[in-house]
């Protein structure tokens, strides 16, 4: 199949402009699309076909359910069965945005895009090309990230030519995403939301809005990814770079210290290693192979880079992958989620001399 690469100016995305790629999405084909999250593999959402055509492309069980996207919240009354009063809140502040929220379904939406769950995962993007994608199509839209399973989520249309050219009808460039990971998943059919997926709308956020909010224990525990249903064992390992990954946990100046020891153990071996760390680690670092995730500590400005990180180390043929660690706190909850498992959860403490 050859994959027709169309360019579109964020700023000037109009459903217009993408008529064609509107045409695929109905006739049952698959369009690559940037979010403020991620890219996103879409196909239409009623469709069985389409959704079995969605495993397929990126090599992933169909148990594993697909978010549905739509332009408008009154898209969102004929997928679901109810709208809880708890999402109300969420919906007024959060759509269009980096949230999913995860509604008993009704039965317009087929079992093939919900991997046979009788509940719906459903997001509102705020990206004007998702948004005029969307409005073209005239239909939701199920979109999975567009990379190969297991592979980094995509954050440029590079990353999704490398793993999607020759297996989709189209791929929509509307450059970088800003957020860079996926988004934040909400369940609200229970007694109070439920954070499945930690990402740019934090706990500490939904809290606030809502006074209440638990979290998956899965989201930080090793053996699940904190979605139903869990495979055993198949999610242990996502997000990955080819080369094994270790998080090396510990205050600053001694986790520099001690990758900077394992790295040149590593070339004492004649093993190629590679470091991701903030700006602020890498000038302690002396490993010639490093991405940074931006100026500070902060993991809002590693959150947009992460990705592009991991890919740039299968690039660049590291052998071992030493990563900084970053607080479980804010967005550093969803950065060290992911983190955790590129690495299947190989984690490295380092004790400073003060402890
Ligand atoms: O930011 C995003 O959410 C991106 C962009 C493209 O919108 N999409 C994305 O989709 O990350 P995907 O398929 O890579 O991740 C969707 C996650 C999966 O882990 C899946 O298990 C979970 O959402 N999910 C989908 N439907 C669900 C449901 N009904 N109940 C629980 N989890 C669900
Ligand atoms: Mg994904």
């Amino acid at each position: 199949m050859v994959t027709k690469i169309l360019h579109i100016d964020k700023y000037k995305a109009d459903p217009g402009a993408l008529e064609e790629a509107g045409r695929i999405l109905r006739g049952g084909g698959l369009v690559a699309f940037p979010t403020e999250t991620v890219y996103g593999l879409g196909g239409n959402a009623l469709d069985p076909e389409a959704a079995r055509k969605i495993y397929a492309a990126k090599g992933r069980p169909s148990d594993n359910p697909l978010i549905v996207h739509i332009s408008q919240v009154s898209e969102l009354t004929p997928l679901v069965k109810e709208i809880p009063a708890m999402a109300e809140p969420l919906i007024r502040k959060w759509w269009p945005g980096p949230m999913t929220l995860i509604f008993k379904k009704s039965g317009a939406v087929p079992d093939e895009t919900t991997g046979g769950l009788d509940t719906v995962a459903v997001r509102m993007p705020s990206h004007p090309v998702a948004a005029a994608l969307i409005k073209a199509s005239g239909i939701p839209i199920a979109a999975p990230s567009a990379n190969l399973s297991g592979r980094p989520s995509p954050t440029s249309a590079r990353h999704v030519i490398e793993d999607m050219d020759g297996r989709i009808d189209m791929i929509i460039d509307g450059g970088e995403c800003e957020i860079g990971l996926e988004s934040t998943i909400i369940d609200v059919t229970g007694a109070e939301p439920e954070l499945l997926r930690p990402g740019f709308i934090t706990i500490e956020d939904i809290r606030a809005l809502t006074g209440g909010g638990k979290i998956d224990p899965a989201v930080t525990a090793p053996g699940g990814d904190g979605l139903r249903p869990r495979a055993p064992g198949m999610k242990y390992r996502h997000y990955a770079p080819k080369a094994p990954l270790a998080i090396v946990e510990g205050e600053p100046e001694a986790a520099a210290e001690e990758i900077n020891r394992l790295c040149s153990e590593a070339a004492s071996r004649g093993q190629k290693a590679g470091v991701i760390c903030s700006g602020a680690m890498a000038a302690r670092i002396k490993c010639p192979l490093v991405a940074e995730l931006g100026e500070d500590e902060s993991p809002e400005s590693a959150a947009p880079r992460l990705f592009a990180a991991l890919r740039k180390m299968d690039e660049e043929g590291a052998d071992l992958i030493y990563a900084q660690a970053y607080r479980d706190k804010g967005v550093g909850l969803a950065v060290m989620n992911r983190l955790r498992k590129a690495a299947g959860y190989n984690i490295i403490k380092v004790h400073s001399p003060l402890g």
